[in-house]
């Protein structure tokens, strides 16, 4: 039986009006979490009020744009201590992730030469992957690619089997927006560093609303994530080592600031869309809040114990759904990723899928229609649907904290019918 944050779950669905309805307040399961998590109330408000609150640009005297500077000044320290980032200007904030890792490559076009080598994976979002192929190209470097294992996860001797001495990069994953797979990211970058100088990337995108991000203890010298897989605005956050943010040259106006953060931003910032973030992360120390009110603890234990919090609750979720999911294998069910219950701690609760004899657009019709449920399907712009699988297209059903037991047996009823 699933421990369903119960007391609070009512709470907490009620923070997310639109989890039960879609936009016309027709009933709707939302399991699309992949594609975007819901965004939380107080961070939809915020962007309301954030468009008449703020002033176009920052500054130091009249009240609005004092509030635009305080803003971006407390939400890079926000973001800081979600990530466990040494310093707030270590923060910068941009149009979305993809956006962020474009420019974060573009940023390095004369450091590195022909001589160098990227290396990226398969099972990275391409988000991960093409800005780096396309700097690699710029400079006519070798881009090598670590595999992905038959069941969806990263095949971690081979990546390093791929790293050398003149590796300039290693792009990588926190985990699978396919195969929900988790990489161990911090045993890896470990390695690489004993055996290169190589920088690594890390994209937390899909991991950001399922566990605890550590930059410091993972040791990767760039992160990306995104508000709205947090629960939150359209956003990217890139966080870097300091040092090195100082010595890149991204795309920059010349009058633009010519330090971290500000030289990684272009343009007038969205100001709402920052203040819908500040209001998405302190959603989760509310969550904290209200799961574990005894005792005084830093900004940073707070992320730390509600993420480990929604991490283990889960867990819990994913070890239901993969044990009923066993029942369907055989019958035309095919999940993809890891499927062993017991392993769930390698994984996100996210489940890619197929049955046999229906394409993926006619489950997610047939789930909609008949069952009001919403999942994705597509490539979701991941590396192993499109390039590890060749597939076009792939079922995809991703949760949240915000669901409990009863959403999977509504799943899972409904692809018991979609197999009959
Ligand atoms: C794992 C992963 N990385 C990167 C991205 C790209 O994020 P954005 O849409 O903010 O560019 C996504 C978006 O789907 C993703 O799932």
């Amino acid at each position: 039986m699933i421990s369903d944050f119960k007391e609070i779950q009512s709470q907490i669905k009620s923070r997310f009006p639109q989890l039960n309805q879609d936009i016309f307040g027709n009933p709707r399961i939302y399991l699309n979490n992949g594609g975007g998590t819901l965004c939380v109330d107080s961070a939809a408000q915020a962007m309301k009020e954030g468009l008449q609150k703020y002033n176009p640009q920052p500054g130091e005297v009249d009240p609005a744009e004092t509030a635009t500077l305080k803003l971006h000044q407390r939400v890079r320290k926000l973001i800081a201590d979600f990530i466990n980032a040494p310093q707030p200007e270590e923060i910068s904030f941009h149009l979305s992730t993809t956006h962020a890792l474009f420019n974060l490559a573009f940023s390095f076009r004369s450091f590195w030469s022909s001589k160098n080598n990227l290396v990226v994976t398969d099972l990275d979002h391409m988000a991960n992957v093409s800005p780096w192929e396309t700097l690699a190209d710029e400079i006519g470097c070798e881009v090598r690619r670590a595999r992905v294992h038959p069941e969806g996860c990263l095949d971690g001797n081979h990546l390093l089997s791929l790293v050398d001495e003149n590796t300039a990069l290693v792009a990588l994953t926190l985990s699978s927006n396919y195969s929900g797979s988790i990489v161990p990211v911090k045993d890896l970058i470990s390695q690489i560093h004993s055996q290169s100088s190589s920088l690594v990337c890390v994209d937390a995108v899909h991991h950001a609303a399922h566990g605890v991000i550590d930059v410091q203890d993972m040791d990767c010298d760039f992160l990306a994530f995104s508000g709205y897989k947090v629960f939150g605005p359209m956003m990217g956050v890139l966080w870097g080592k300091k040092d090195l943010l100082e010595k890149i040259s991204p795309y920059r106006v010349e009058t633009n600031r010519d330090q971290s953060p500000w030289k990684f931003e272009q343009g007038t910032l969205h100001h709402a869309v920052i203040a819908s973030m500040e209001k998405a992360l302190e959603y989760l120390l509310e969550l904290k809040e209200k799961l574990n009110p005894e005792g005084e603890t830093s900004r940073r234990d707070s992320f730390v114990q509600v993420m480990k919090d929604i991490q283990n609750y889960e867990e819990e979720l994913s070890k239901y759904l993969l044990q009923e999911l066993q029942e369907l294998e055989g019958k035309g069910f095919y999940c993809h990723g890891i499927t062993n219950p017991r392993r769930v701690k390698e994984r996100d609760p996210t489940f890619s899928f197929e049955i046999e004899g229906m394409s993926p657009e006619k489950i997610k019709r047939r789930l909609w229609n008949d069952h009001s449920i919403q999942i994705g399907s597509g490539n979701h712009y991941s590396a192993a649907v499109y390039r590890h699988l060749g597939k076009k297209s792939i079922c995809r059903a991703s949760f949240a904290h915000y669901d409990n037991q009863e959403t999977a047996d509504l799943f899972l009823k409904a692809l018991e019918e979609l197999l009959a």
